[in-house]
């Protein structure tokens, strides 16, 4: 396995459409995937999507660690992201999602690509996701909260399409590096 590239914002791999996994049990899929993994531990990053490692097919990982939930994060997230559950390691191929109603919850969102940023993105609080694992076998389930936003967000890189083009407040769009300032008044 190795630790791949991550393309940052800006490189047009990120804007490309990536093309559906013909045979996801290929063993260039199990060998992308691995490296996927592998790339995302180095990165201690909760998803990570195809594209970013410039592959433009269908494929996306995540893993939602308990500590991630109930830390620092947790409590930066908006109202409506509570009852949260750790996610095992997730590898998705050629996913779909389907909103479970119109709500959608404003939520802290960073990514790779975009180090050192994050900024508070609107998202469908319930989404049902499917598609397949690795050995062909198909996954489907049901999510929300904090596991809902990262499903959303992985997928939406496989559309090419970044974060902050969901933001609805661009202002809110912030360095993390200055996120531990008190505020004073
Ligand atoms: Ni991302």
């Amino acid at each position: 396995m190795a630790i791949l590239k991550i393309a940052r914002m800006g490189h047009p791999v990120l804007k490309r459409h990536a093309a559906k996994v013909d045979d996801p049990t290929a063993p260039e899929i199990a060998r992308l995937i691995g490296d996927m993994i592998e790339t995302m531990e180095d990165a201690d990053g909760t998803g990570l999507a195809a594209p970013q490692v410039h592959v433009l097919q269908r494929v996306v990982i995540f893993q939602i660690a308990r500590e991630r939930i109930s830390g620092e994060e947790g409590e930066e997230g908006e109202e409506g992201e509570e009852g949260e559950e750790a996610v095992p390691l997730t590898l998705l191929i050629n996913p779909a999602i389907e909103p479970l109603g119109e709500e959608k919850v404003v939520g802290l969102e960073a990514c790779l690509s975009l180090p050192g940023l994050a900024g508070l993105v609107p998202r469908f609080k319930r989404i049902r996701y499917r598609g397949l694992a690795p050995d062909g076998t198909a996954i489907e389930r049901e999510a929300e909260g904090f596991h809902a936003r990262v499903v959303q967000h992985e997928c939406d890189h496989l559309d090419g399409v970044l974060y902050p083009e969901r933001m609805a407040d661009l202002s809110t769009l912030t360095f993390t590096s200055e996120m531990a300032r008190p505020e004073t008044l």
